[in-house]
């Protein structure tokens, strides 16, 4: 419901707009901003701001938009940190681990799922986190599939169907019969909930032309393509993205230099997960040879059980300025209006006029902080379409 009275934000140190038509970072200081219902109404200097029926002091402090988190796999149950400490102490990671999470997923009832699912997304909210992407992929039956996309739709509307994740056991023997199942018949029961199709494009999970022809089956069912591309060594995901037209093309760690012309001749958003790099101790992915390529980089958590298991964009944004050679400037475009584009959003990322009013307020002059001050909470309040979800002002 849109809420009648007009909240004025005033006494912005910064208020980070982004540009609406797909330009880079823009700010502007002392800066004011109204929200009439669920929308941006204005946003300019604070010395010129209109009456409102409720006026907020920022006190100097900055203003954002809500992180757009495009990539994070949440419906699960049970934990690894067995499997992170073991890593810790010198064992590679494997994407074989995500079976022990099918088979406590499989075994969980919706109630402890949807739990968890919820204590995650109000964890990311609480980090400032206003738009998420959730996937399926930890349950690989028909029944599974399904049921993780329904719990999903639940709390956002960016639903991601991965039966494609990789093979279950019980397909271990006949790879090709369960690519037909998840092109065929879980497809069929999964496509009304979901917004997307993915597929982890990798050894160990999915080769080119089945990860070709699962996009496609899902192309044809009406969902959107995405892929988990050249994770865990150079490889064809992100050149099967590229063919598919998808959104966008998540990991991105190991790249030739016809991956990145790829990346950017065919307008795919490379979304870099930092937080995996740093929870598997491998190397991070290149995000200045692709911005400097004049690729468009979004930042996402990747929040799983197995390779990464934080909910924080302020994380992944200090790594992203520490560890992938981004300016403050373009880690946090990256995590907001680069998040839009991978979720091909226009109402989100910015917070232009007519934006959907989804917005931080931090607890710090600038949003240079959230990369100079890391592991530090400093999320003060959180407006989410409109409504004060996290914080106690007024
Ligand atoms: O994006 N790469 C594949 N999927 C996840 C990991 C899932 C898991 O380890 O449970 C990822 O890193
Ligand atoms: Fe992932």
């Amino acid at each position: 419901m849109s809420d009648p009275q007009s909240r004025l934000i005033t006494g912005i140190g910064e208020l980070v707009t982004n540009d609406r038509d797909g330009g880079g970072f823009a700010a502007m200081t002392d800066a004011a901003l109204v929200i009439e219902g669920e929308r941006v109404a204005w946003t300019g200097p604070a010395a010129h701001a209109p009456a409102a029926d409720i006026v907020v002091d920022a006190a100097g402090r900055a203003v954002l938009p809500g992180f757009a988190d495009s990539h994070a796999h949440l419906v699960f149950a049970g934990e690894r940190s067995a499997e992170f400490a073991a890593r810790m102490a010198g064992r590679p990671y494997q994407a074989g681990g995500i079976l022990s999470t099918v088979a406590a997923t499989r075994a969980a009832s919706d109630a402890v799922l949807r739990a968890n699912l919820r204590r995650l997304a109000g964890e990311m909210l609480r980090q400032g986190t206003t738009t998420f992407e959730c996937k399926s992929g930890y349950g690989l039956t028909v029944a599974d599939e399904a049921r993780a996309l329904a719990l999903a739709a639940e709390v956002t509307p960016e639903v991601t169907y991965l039966g494609a994740h990789v093979v279950p056991p019980e397909f271990a023997g006949d790879p090709a019969g369960y690519v037909d199942l998840v092109r065929g018949p879980m497809l069929d029961a999964c496509a009304p909930s979901a917004r997307w199709v993915d597929v982890f494009c990798e050894d160990g999970a999915f080769g080119a032309d089945e990860a070709a022809a699962i996009l496609a089956a899902g192309q044809a069912a009406g969902l959107t393509a995405r892929v988990h591309a050249n994770q865990l060594s150079p490889g064809p995901g992100v050149q099967v993205a590229a063919a598919a037209g998808a959104a966008s093309a998540d990991h991105c760690t190991f790249l030739t230099d016809a991956d990145v012309d790829a990346l950017v001749s065919a307008h795919v958003v490379a979304t870099l997960l930092p937080g995996v790099e740093f929870s598997c101790r491998q190397p991070f992915p290149q995000a200045r040879r692709l911005l400097d390529a004049g690729a468009t980089v979004a930042l996402a958590t990747d929040c799983n059980p197995g390779s990464c298991f934080t909910s924080s964009m302020p994380f992944c944004i200090a790594l992203a300025v520490r560890e992938l050679g981004m300016t403050t400037e373009e880690a946090v475009w990256a995590a907001t209006a680069g998040g839009a584009r991978a979720l091909r959003r226009t109402d989100i990322g910015h917070l232009a006029a007519g934006a959907r009013a989804d917005l931080i307020l931090l607890d710090a002059p600038s949003h240079a902080y959230l990369a100079y001050r890391p592991g530090v909470p400093q999320i003060a309040a959180v407006w989410q379409s409109g409504q004060l979800a996290v914080g106690s002002v007024p």
